[in-house]
Formats: C-alpha cells, structure tokens, sequence
C-alpha cells in the first residue's frame, strides 16, 4: 500500500525534523511531498534516522532550463535524486492555471528522466452532479502516459472533510482500471478514521493525503493499518 503525504506549502525545518524523528514507517512505500527548499534537508535527515521515507516534489516546471523566473526544472529535481514529483494537483489547475498541456509536458520531461510522475486527476463538484466525471477524466488522461502513478483526487472532497462513498471511488478505479490499465491512488479529506475502508477498495494501490499528514500522530495511525 503506497502512503503519499503532500504537504503543500507547509513545513520548516524544525517541522520536519520532527517529523522525521516520530514518524513510524514499516513499509518503504511511504512518501513525502515537500515544498522544493526542503527537500535536500529531508532526504539527508531520512538518510540519517532509520524513516524509510521516500522524499518527493510537488510541482515541476513545464520547460527544460531557460528564462523561466521562478521555476524549477526537471534536470534539478533528478539531481536531487527525487523519484516522484506531482503534476497536475487541482490546486495548481485552479490556483496557478494549469492546462492539460503543460501537465502533459511535465509529465512528458519527469519520464525522460527517470521520475514518476504522480498524475492528478478529478471531477469537480458540478461535474459530479452533473454526471460528467468520466468526460472529464478522459479528458485529464490526455496527460497521461504508462509510467505515471494515477491519483484520483475529486476537487469536491480536497481539504473538505467530505469524501465519496466506497461505491463512488470503486467505480473510478474500475474506470481507469479497464481504459488505462493502471490502479489508482485516491486522495481528497483521507485521515486515520477512512484509511481503512478506502485502502479495502478494488484497484487502490494506496492513498494521498493532505491535510491530515502534517500530524505525525494521525500519520502513525494510518500506517499503522497497513
Ligand atoms: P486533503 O488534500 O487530504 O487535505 O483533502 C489532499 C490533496 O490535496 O492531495
């Protein structure tokens, strides 16, 4: 079962080191998402400490190295070592505008170097009732290709306490297990009272979580039903 921990934009120093000290992995299938400043300072800390924790990337740029102010590239992150990176999160499709392109490219440039991809995809609330989700779906896919990890994360329950029943995340990963053949990690409002019965559901290869993931003791927990 693979346990992704994305910390957005939270954290320090002292935070992680924390962190790294309690938390209780007996997997290696754990990672953490941290925000690019700390990224070399958790991997050392891992390294240190006896945390099986894999330490990954939440965002890439889109372009190779250039004029691009601000951005970090994929050649960095794989000097780095980092073997997963996000793309695609709902909060960077609204926030920061992302299209199904420039995901594509991210995905596109992080396989060329030897980086899985952590694919986001997810319908948002009207998309949900309106009964369109599988059009949408089909349409972030575009970005998709056969070295990405798939997490289905619906807009509606990211951050809301709100999650869809077993029934709605089983036909998700039947979904994307018939047309692309790959499982599906399921992330939005995941913590330690529904990580159980969402890591039972058919095709799940694991889950991502949020906001309950800066809580060591909550982190402990989940890991713990493994
Ligand atoms: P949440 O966030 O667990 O706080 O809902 C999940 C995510 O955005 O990946």
């Amino acid at each position: 079962m693979e346990v992704i921990l994305n910390w957005k934009q939270n954290g320090s120093f002292a935070i992680i080191e924390e962190f790294v000290k309690n938390v209780k992995t007996k997997n290696e299938n754990v990672s953490l998402l941290l925000p690019f400043p700390y990224i070399a300072f958790a991997q050392n800390l891992c390294l240190t400490s006896k945390a099986k924790i894999k330490i990954g990337a939440q965002n890439v740029s889109q372009f190779q190295n250039g004029a691009y102010t601000g951005e970090v590239g994929v050649e960095m992150l794989a000097e780095l070592k980092v073997k997963e990176c996000l793309v695609g999160h709902s909060e960077r499709r609204s926030l920061f505008f992302e299209d199904d392109l420039s995901v594509k490219s991210k995905v596109e440039l992080l396989t060329q170097k030897g980086i899985t991809p952590i694919l986001c995809v997810g319908e948002t609330h009207e998309e949900r009732t309106s009964k369109s989700f599988f059009e949408k779906l089909k349409k972030q896919m575009v970005s998709y290709n056969e070295k990405c990890i798939i997490a289905y994360e619906p807009v509606w329950s990211i951050g809301t306490g709100i999650t869809p029943t077993s029934a709605e995340i089983l036909e998700i990963s039947n979904f994307i297990y018939e047309n692309w053949g790959n499982k599906i990690l399921y992330g939005g409002s995941v913590n330690e009272s529904n990580f159980e019965s969402i890591i039972k559901i058919k095709n799940i290869r694991g889950v991502l979580v949020g906001g309950a993931s800066l809580f060591v003791e909550k982190v402990n927990l989940m890991l713990n039903l493994c």
